[in-house]
């Protein structure tokens, strides 16, 4: 029996990825750039063990079943392909916030999984190799592999580091207007965008290109104001391909819009305070740290925002412990 421990850290994009270039290999349509969270972290313990008849997959102390079970199996097939091995695996998984809630739960997820099953399998893979192994199973998670600002291009295998979290000291504090999970799974929500929304190609061929190379300059350029501005439009421009997608595709609530409201506000009095938002109700708060306690007082005296995560740049992923 062999097993690895790791640590992986979500991320949330500031240039989304939305639609895929290739579904069944999983390559994104658009490039997208990213922050990984030093706040939201998942903890994955793999052991492949001879006395299994089965793979076993535990989630904050529950096992899975269904389809979150098939992919995780599918991740795991795919690693003891390569590793030649045919053991099964018994998986425990713990996060540190709410999961499949669009609070990136799947890139911390499978980048922990797929580093643990790689050094519980023994394999002798690189980080970009790993990367590529999580892209299979959820894109955004090819980026939590790297800590800091991280791409991941159009049709490409794996993610790459753009620069370290000390380059642009950031904030984003995540407001949590719902703990369930979402309705829509990015996966089913990006064909649905693809297949009927006729804003999807000028989502893919003019606004994401262009947020992409804007926020990847502002990031170089360390200027928060404009990864901020750039962000927000990325994201609300993904959402209007989904809002025009038949039926339409919505993953705003009313709190959600109750907390944008407040970011605009908030930027108005003069304070650096620009939203986000992934395939769920949440909103994420890009900030400063000068500006940080004033704009995270001003977001919870909404009733709706009672609870909010602070969070700066968080690091690589890592192997805890192999034996
Ligand atoms: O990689 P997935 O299937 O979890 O999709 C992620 C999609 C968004 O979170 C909405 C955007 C992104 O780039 O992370």
């Amino acid at each position: 029996m062999r097993t690895a421990r790791t640590v992986a850290h979500a991320n949330i994009a500031l240039s989304k990825y939305w639609g895929k270039a290739d579904a069944a290999n999983n390559l994104p349509a658009v490039s997208s750039l990213s922050l990984t969270l030093d706040g939201l972290r998942t903890t994955t313990t793999v052991s492949f063990d001879a006395s299994l008849d089965s793979d076993q997959v535990i989630l904050n102390g529950a096992a899975i079943g269904g389809r979150p079970l098939e992919r995780v199996i599918d991740l795991l097939d795919h690693v003891r392909g390569k590793a030649g091995i045919r053991e099964k695996a018994r998986v425990e998984s713990e996060n540190n916030f709410p999961t499949a809630a669009g609070l990136a739960s799947s890139s911390s997820g499978f980048a922990a999984l797929s580093f643990a099953a790689v050094q519980a399998a023994g394999l002798n893979l690189t980080r970009r190799q790993i990367s590529a192994i999580a892209r299979r199973s959820s894109a955004s998670a090819a980026r939590s592999l790297w800590g800091g600002y991280v791409a991941l291009h159009a049709r490409s295998e794996y993610a790459e580091p753009i620069a370290p979290a000390e380059h642009l000291p950031l904030i984003m504090l995540v407001v949590v207007t719902a703990q369930g999970a979402k309705k829509t799974s990015s996966t089913e929500g990006m064909k649905h965008t693809q297949d009927t929304s006729p804003y999807y190609s000028a989502w893919v061929e003019a606004c994401a290109p262009q947020m992409f190379e804007e926020i990847r300059r502002a990031i170089l350029e360390r200027d928060i104001e404009r990864v901020g501005l750039a962000a927000e439009h990325s994201a609300m421009a993904m959402h209007a391909s989904m809002l025009a997608a038949c039926p339409p595709l919505r993953y705003f609530a009313p709190a959600t819009l109750a907390v944008l409201d407040r970011v605009l506000e908030i930027r108005a009095s003069g304070l650096l305070a620009f939203a986000t938002m992934d395939a769920g109700p949440n909103v994420k708060v890009i900030t400063s740290p000068e500006h940080v306690d004033r704009v995270e007082n001003a977001l919870r005296e909404l009733p709706m925002a009672s609870v909010v995560i602070r969070c700066s740049a968080g690091p690589d992923a890592q192997a805890l412990e192999v034996n």
